[in-house]
Formats: structure tokens, C-alpha cells, sequence
């Protein structure tokens, strides 16, 4: 438990000083208990926003701790907080920029300037822009080189460029155009680059090189070798730009590439690369499900962000759901936190949501570059279920280290096949459950004893069929996956992600932890490209690590 915050705010001290003492409430009283205190508990730990139910009862947290809570995110200034992202203040101080992924979907309330204008009338143009290009894809009029139409699009781009697309694309998928398949390359891996190719036509196929910064070795890479395998396998320079397409917020970069300025769509500053779905980074998503869809998208989010921005406290999903890892992290000791999408076109969502959460709350440094003595953002791990229950489930129900967990449902499937969805959906209600109310020893023995084992053999088995319970998660429901619905979730992560960051006095927007690592790696590429490179300065273990890649590839 991290009891003395001495980096906040003397209120927010006091608040959590009181978390701190209340939380040994929780030796002593269990989830079930919770219920049966309180009657109502469903009622009143359950809310909708945005298209989205969420049911929080399943957690180790009375009307009391909630309240507590509340009172925390009041003194660390969450309402304030809240409204100037909303309103365009340069939240994000380490880079001296606004943050405002909102103003990507927001389609009504006021303007958001910058530098002294409207923002909206630029992500309006964009829009726009985005809608002829994917118009013209889509309808056969945007031809290759041999005159044919595109019938396959390659999205280079990794990270924040790469993660929300692929999301909102896979889960998506009843919504698809059918004249087009979208695939990604992120990694600089040459794999990820040959296995994606080696099915594709050059004269049918349409390079998006998504990158904000046009600067990211890998995204630059694949994007060099897209170019020289579409220039060997019969495409002409002259021809490049039907074929290759950018969005990014370094237009001069992009030219540098030799892609046209009509082709580049705008990113901006303001846009964090892990917000970016919502932006022209969106554009594989727009041209896969079409304009429409992506509008729909947008408006699902918005309608999660105006819920965020006006409703109270303690009835506000995001903020809920914040404080309600922060109750956990910060006090009842939780290491990390599992997302578990039931729906197999969701399988990458966990993937997203790490970089959404790890890399904006991944830190130690607070607002005021003071180092922060309480922890701050979880490991974000899981994956899709039922796969997860035969593979780390094992550990969610039995585990030393315990793990809230969030479940997320659609109601209805889009492939109502036999029971396949009511089977989906009774395991995905059976593992909260079980997680809730676990088995005691002497269930697990009678089971044994009426199973036909002997007295001996049942006490022998029965521990270690024991499974604690009281593990507390989450539901989150939606009647099914559309772009709406999928828009909403994916904010209500972001927001809630946002709220965690105001609690812990974190700036969520940058993320100097990756750019020591691109550093160190841009130094050691030369001693791997150059046998003579002298390794004399760099550390023991990595000087050798050098030489054996040398020795294996002859250089
Ligand atoms: O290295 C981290 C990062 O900067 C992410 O924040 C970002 O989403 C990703 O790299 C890709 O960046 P870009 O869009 O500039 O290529």
C-alpha cells in the first residue's frame, strides 16, 4: 500500500489518507458480503453511458469506499482537470502542447482554438479530404497503374499508428467493404514486411504510410522497401503516387519520401500518437467499413467524452472505473490489470489499450519533476475469451498475485451460429463469478465425496481445488460490436486512462521512456552494419551480443 503521497496536493493527501484507513475495512469483509449489506448493490454499482452498461459491483468497494474516492479525484482537481483538456490548455507541458483527440470527434459545442483557430474547421476539411479519398477507393475510381482498381490497402505504421486502426478494422468486420482488405506492416522486422507482400499485386495495391512524426525507424524502413517492391515488381516511379498515400504531421518529410502533397492527409500536434484512430490515422478504418462507419465511430466516442464532461463524479463511467484502479494499485496492493474482451474480432483490444495506458501513465516523474512515492500506472495484460481461460486463467483464480479484471461483452453476436454466442456468453459470466465467490475446502471435498473418492483421498485433493474468490472485476456490456458501440469503449479507455493520470499528478501525454531505447539503438546499428565499428566503449555483455550477431552473419 503506498500510505504517504508526499508529492500531492495537501487535500489530496488528506483524501487518501483516509483511503489508506479504510481499506482495512477489506481484512475483514469480503464482495459477497457487500451484497449481502446492501440490497440494492446492483442498482447502485451499475450505470450506462454512451451505449455502454457497466456493472461494477463485483468489486471490493462499499457505497462508503466509493464515496472516499470521489472525494480523492475532488481534491486532486478532477472536474478542473477534465475541462481544460476539453478546452485546449497545453495539458501536455514536457512537449508545450495542447491535447485534443476530443476535438476529432466532436462534432457539436464550442470551438477549440489554437494559435487562434478553430481546430474543428481543420479536422472538418480533413474529414472531408478523407471522404473523397476513401469515396474514390471504395467505388473502383481510384485506379493503379495498370488502370485497375485497388483492391488491396497496406497500412505502414506502428504504435499509436498502427494499434487503434487495427482494432477498430478486426472488430469491425461485419461492416467491411468488400472490394478491399486492408493488412499492416509495423514491424521492422523483415518477416512482418515479406509474409504481408508475398499475396499482394502491386498495380492493386495502396500504401498508407501512417507515421505522425515521418521520422520512426521502422515505420521508414517498411515504408523503403514497400516502395522499392512495388518499383521490382513492375510499378513505375512515375506511378508512385497511386500507390502511396501518407498521413502525417511532417509534411516536409513526407514529400522528402516522394509523396505529393495531395496525397498526405494532416496529423497535428495536438493529436498524441496513441489518440490517433480518430484522426486521418483512422483513414484504413475509414476505407475498410467507409465514411459513414468512421463517422459512426467518432460519434460513439464523443458520446462517452460529453458523458466524461458532464456528468458527476460518481456517476461518470470513466471516473468510476479510474478510481477504481487507483482504489486497487494504491491501496489494496494489485500489481497489474487484465482486459478481457469476450469477442473474438476484439482479440487485439488489450494490445491498444497497453500502449494507451503503459505508455501514458508508464511513469515515475510527476507534473513538477518530482519523483513520485506511490505507484503509478499497472501492467496491462489478458486477451480474448475463452482463449485466456486455458491459458492464464489459472493464475487469475488461484494465483498469489490477484489481478482485477475488466469483462467486455457484446449482447448479440454477429455470427449467430448454433449456441456459439450464449456458450461465449455464459463463460464469460461464470469467470466473474467464479472469481467472485470462489470454493471453499469443504466444497471442494464433498464434490470429491460425491464424485465416489474415499474420505482419505478427498482431503488429500481438496486444497488444492480450493479457489479463494472474493477477486474482484468488472462488466462492461454493449448490445454488439458496431462502430458506435466500439468508439464509446475505446474512449471510455482513454478517458479512463486520463483520470488515473490526474490522480497519480502524471503528464499522460508524453513518453520520453521510449526514446532512450531509439537512441542506444541507432548507436549499435553502424557497430552491427560495420565489422571494423569499435564496441571498446559500450558495456561488456553488449559488446558481445555485437559480435556474435558479426560472427553469424559474416561481417
Ligand atoms: O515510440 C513511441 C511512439 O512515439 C508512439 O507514441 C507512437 O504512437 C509511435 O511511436 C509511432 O510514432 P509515429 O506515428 O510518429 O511514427
Amino acid at each position: 500500500m503506498d500510505s504517504n503521497p508526499s508529492t500531492l496536493n495537501e487535500n489530496a493527501r488528506n483524501a487518501w489518507q483516509t483511503l489508506v484507513e479504510h481499506s482495512k475495512v477489506f481484512d475483514e469483509t469480503s464482495i459477497l458480503d457487500l451484497f449481502e449489506q446492501d440490497a440494492n448493490r446492483l442498482q447502485n454499482f451499475s450505470l450506462e453511458a454512451a451505449g455502454l452498461y457497466l456493472d461494477y459491483s463485483k468489486n471490493k468497494a462499499s457505497a462508503e469506499t466509493i464515496g472516499k474516492l470521489m472525494a480523492l479525484a475532488e481534491a486532486a482537481g478532477m472536474k478542473p482537470a477534465i475541462e481544460a483538456m476539453f478546452k485546449g490548455e497545453a495539458i501536455n507541458h514536457t512537449e508545450g502542447r495542447q491535447v485534443l483527440h476530443t476535438a476529432l470527434r466532436s462534432y457539436t459545442g464550442e470551438p477549440v482554438i489554437v494559435d487562434g483557430k478553430n481546430v474543428k474547421e481543420d479536422v472538418t476539411a480533413a474529414l472531408d479530404k478523407m471522404e473523397i479519398f476513401v469515396n474514390q477507393v471504395q467505388r473502383g475510381e481510384w485506379l493503379g497503374f495498370t488502370g485497375k482498381p485497388i483492391t488491396n490497402v497496406v497500412s505502414i505504421g506502428i504504435g499509436g499508428s498502427y494499434l487503434g486502426p487495427r482494432v477498430a478494422i478486426e472488430g469491425l468486420r461485419p461492416f467491411w467493404a468488400e472490394n478491399l482488405r486492408t493488412h499492416f506492416i509495423s514491424n521492422v522486422d523483415g518477416a512482418d514486411l515479406a509474409y504481408t507482400l508475398e499475396s499482394l499485386y502491386p498495380e492493386t495495391t495502396l500504401f498508407i504510410i501512417q507515421s505522425k512524426s515521418f521520422k520512426t525507424q521502422e515505420t521508414l524502413a517498411n515504408a523503403i522497401s514497400a516502395r522499392n517492391w512495388f518499383l521490382q515488381e513492375g510499378g513505375d516511379k512515375s506511378k508512385i503516387s497511386q500507390h502511396f498515400v501518407a498521413v502525417s504531421s511532417n509534411v516536409g518529410l513526407a514529400t522528402d519520401f516522394g509523396i505529393g502533397e495531395d496525397n498526405i492527409l494532416p496529423m497535428w500536434d495536438w493529436v498524441g500518437g496513441r489518440y490517433s484512430l480518430w484522426s486521418a490515422i483512422g483513414l484504413p478504418i475509414a476505407l475498410q467499413v467507409g465514411m459513414p462507419a468512421f463517422r459512426e465511430l467518432l460519434a460513439g466516442a464523443e458520446a462517452l467524452d460529453t458523458h466524461f464532461r458532464e456528468a458527476p463524479l460518481e456517476q461518470n463511467m470513466p471516473v468510476l472505473l479510474g478510481m477504481l484502479g487507483v482504489w486497487y494499485h494504491n491501496f489494496l496492493g494489485a500489481e497489474s490489470y487484465a482486459i478481457l474482451p469476450y469477442d473474438q474480432s476484439l482479440e487485439n483490444l488489450t494490445g491498444h489499450l497497453q500502449q494507451v495506458d503503459m505508455e501514458s501513465n508508464g511513469k515515475t516523474c510527476n507534473r513538477e519533476g518530482g519523483t513520485v512515492d506511490y505507484g503509478t500506472g499497472p501492467i496491462i495484460w489478458g486477451g480474448a475469451g475463452t482463449n485466456g481461460q486455458h491459458a492464464y486463467h489459472q493464475l487469475l483464480h488461484q494465483g498469489t498475485r490477484w489481478t482485477p479484471a475488466d469483462f467486455i461483452l457484446p449482447l448479440r453476436s454477429h455470427h449467430s451460429i448454433g449456441e456459439h454466442h450464449a456458450m461465449l456468453t455464459s463463460n464469460c459470466f461464470a469467470q466473474s463469478q467464479a472469481l467472485m465467490c470462489g470454493k471453499s475446502l469443504e466444497t471442494a471435498k464433498q464434490e470429491l465425496l460425491d464424485s465416489g473418492k474415499n474420505e482419505a483421498d478427498a482431503d488429500a485433493l481438496a486444497p488444492h481445488k480450493v479457489i479463494p474468490g472474493n477477486r474482484p472485476s468488472n462488466t462492461l456490456l454493449m448490445e454488439s460490436i458496431t462502430p458506435y458501440s466500439l468508439g464509446a469503449l475505446i474512449a471510455l479507455y482513454e478517458q479512463k486512462v486520463f483520470v488515473q493520470g490526474v490522480i497519480w499528478n502524471l503528464n499522460s501525454f508524453d513518453q520520453w521512456g521510449v526514446e532512450l531505447g531509439k537512441q542506444l539503438c541507432d548507436s549499435i546499428l553502424p557497430m552491427l552494419r560495420d565489422g571494423d565499428a569499435s564496441t571498446a566503449h559500450v558495456d561488456a555483455s553488449t559488446a558481445d551480443l555485437v559480435a556474435r550477431y558479426r560472427e553469424a552473419n559474416g561481417n
